[in-house]
């Protein structure tokens, strides 16, 4: 039997008292392929990583090491998140590393999108490494993998995972939720006890906000695409959107327009929504935002967020435009 291969016997998880029978599986199958050895793990926050850290520290607790990279180009409160929940609340043996200078320093200047991504996938693996290599007696390396990862393993996503993890690194893998659907990592995550947000946050890149801070990043302009995109995420969350919107954020272009702030010239970004709704992201529809709504979206951001002077709709379904604009 294929262990890659999902048997046709086995049952979609759909509820807790599944999930709770696959944790109960996966646990034993784990502490008995692990046996007293050490797992490193890298957790980006993102659902995956997330529920197998939590099924692993259930399994075997401190013989888990995370690593968790703050590349600098995460969304707000995201790595507060991240040591919130699995250095705190759940007690885990975690290693935070704030790169953020690293990364934003080989980035300065660099405006070439392919190359902006290119250089955050290998900044990772360099950040990762160096860890790695000077933590002891680890044997195996657990990875967020899914089915839909496998199934499309020569496809999209591939591309999209952040360099993926160095292919050099001798160890062993555990795998634990690669054989189930997004939706069923969402619910066992859910009876993990993992906070919602964090098992249902809507996709993000891996390069995150580095795909949105369009052309060349810089410090401040970064800033205040995280603040405007928190404020989006806050007002969806807010008005019923959230659970509605498979995919919004905000994208900062690398170009300045002529304002009036206090009755002053003020020179700003723009800040684009980008709200879409789609089933595998290939194609993608235009959610339609009341225009209340927008008018107190716009109307936050251009007086909360220094550097923003102006509010855009993107109303480009894909095709032609993809979801995010690079
Ligand atoms: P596009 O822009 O190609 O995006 O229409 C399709 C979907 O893929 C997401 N995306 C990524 N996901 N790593 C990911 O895991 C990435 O590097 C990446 N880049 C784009 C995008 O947000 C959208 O949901």
């Amino acid at each position: 039997m294929n262990p890659n291969v999902r048997p046709e016997t086995m049952q979609r998880i759909t509820t807790l008292e599944l999930a709770n029978a696959f944790i109960d599986e996966q646990v034993a199958l784990v502490r008995e392929q692990v046996g007293d050895k050490k797992v490193l793990l890298a957790l980006s926050g993102g659902v995956d990583s997330s529920v197998v850290a939590a099924l692993l520290i259930k399994a075997i607790g401190k013989q888990l090491v995370c690593v968790h990279v703050n590349h600098g180009l995460m969304r707000k409160g995201e790595s507060e998140q991240v040591i919130e929940v699995f250095g705190k609340a759940l007690d885990a043996n975690l290693i935070y590393i704030d790169a953020t200078d690293r990364f934003l320093d080989k980035l300065a200047g660099v405006d070439a999108p392919e190359k902006k991504r290119k250089i955050i996938g290998n900044e990772f693996i360099e950040v990762f490494n160096e860890e790695a290599s000077k933590l002891e007696g680890i044997s195996f390396l657990a990875q967020g993998t899914i089915y839909p990862d496998i199934l499309e393993s020569d496809g999209v996503k591939a591309h999209h995972n952040v360099g993926g993890l160095p292919e050099d690194m001798k160890f062993e893998l555990v795998e634990p939720v690669k054989l189930l659907y997004k939706d069923e990592v969402r619910v066992v995550g859910e009876a993990l006890g993992l906070p919602h947000g964090m098992v249902y946050r809507q996709p993000f890149p891996g390069p995150g906000l580095g795909v949105r801070c369009l052309g060349a990043i810089t410090r401040d302009r970064l800033h205040a695409l995280r603040e405007a995109d928190a404020i989006l995420r806050e007002e969806f969350d807010l008005n019923g959107l959230a659970g509605k919107v498979w995919q919004y954020f905000i994208a900062v272009p690398d170009m300045k327009s002529v304002g009036v702030r206090d009755g002053k010239r003020y020179e700003g970004w723009p800040a684009i929504i980008r709200a879409v709704n789609t089933t595998d992201a290939m194609t993608a529809t235009i959610e339609e935002i009341p225009y209340a709504l927008l008018h107190h979206i716009t109307d936050r951001i251009t007086h909360e967020v220094e550097g923003i002077n102006r509010v855009l709709l993107d109303l480009t379904p894909k095709p032609i435009g993809t979801i995010e604009w690079e």
